[in-house]
């Protein structure tokens, strides 16, 4: 049984990881809204990743790193503190968080780390400067901690495209949306949370063994194929 701690597991991603995860491992769940498991091997804080005093905890296999923002604008529009909010959630959130825990990690015999980027940040898409900016360093952060903590803890990231989850409700808003947001993708859909959910789980698993300083596209297409 592994200590998987999932920052953002009570929505999106993070909570079909919780699904899949909780069959087989004792779960730790931060987030900011009220308990919502209940349930003998998951442990939840209510807490904000980045304000709250993190808890001690005493053994950890894996950390994912789930909060993160879709806020779009032209260039025009973004303030400079757009983009600071933009760096807080996504970078020293789990900067912090890899701190606070990183010495605890590396007691495990197959330590593991999983960060979310963007397809923004390979293919240029107008209106996604501050997240593009913000997800290019979480990649930036990903190869190099892999390469620091190597061989002992893997550091990867998935790199998914738009996901039908809360964070894009405003995206995919009605029906004409949703066709619209699935036209866009070669393969002509988006991604649902459950199937980003089955990556990451593979990522930390002993199954991704070979993986590490990755940024794994999941993009139905938009940023490889033309046509
Ligand atoms: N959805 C997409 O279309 C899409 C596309 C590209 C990349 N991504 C990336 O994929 C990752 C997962 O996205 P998602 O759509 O699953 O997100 P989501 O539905 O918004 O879930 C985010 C989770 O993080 C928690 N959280 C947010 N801020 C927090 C804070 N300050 N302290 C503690 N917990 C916090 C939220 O819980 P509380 O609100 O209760 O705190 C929630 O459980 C993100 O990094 C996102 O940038 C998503």
């Amino acid at each position: 049984m592994k200590q998987i701690l999932i920052v953002g597991g009570n929505s999106g991603v993070g909570k079909s990881l919780v699904a899949l995860e909780k069959v087989q491992n004792n779960l730790i769940l931060f987030h900011r809204s009220e308990a919502s498991f209940n349930e003998n091997n998951i442990a939840e804080y209510k807490l904000d990743v980045l304000q709250d005093e993190l808890p001690d905890l005493e053994s950890l296999d894996a950390i994912v790193y789930c909060p993160g923002s879709i806020n779009l604008k032209p260039f025009s529009r973004l303030s400079e503190e757009d983009f600071r909010d933009d760096f807080e959630i996504n970078v020293l959130g789990a900067i912090r968080v890899l701190k606070k825990y990183l010495t605890v990690l590396k007691k495990s015999e197959a330590p593991s780390v999983l960060l979310f980027s963007t397809v923004a940040v390979k293919v240029g898409m107008p209106f996604h400067t501050s997240v593009a900016a913000s997800k290019g360093a979480v990649e930036g952060m990903v190869k190099s901690l892999a390469a620091e903590y190597a061989p002992k803890i893997r550091v990867n990231a998935i790199a998914p495209t738009l996901t039908d989850t809360a964070l894009a409700s405003k995206i995919l808003r009605n029906e004409k949306s949703k066709e619209m947001s699935a036209e866009r993708h070669p393969l002509k859909r988006y991604l649902v949370p459950d199937e980003v959910a089955e990556m990451a789980s593979f990522l930390i698993s002993d199954r991704g063994r070979s993986m590490s300083g990755q940024i794994v596209e999941m993009d139905c297409g938009i940023t490889n194929l033309k046509v």
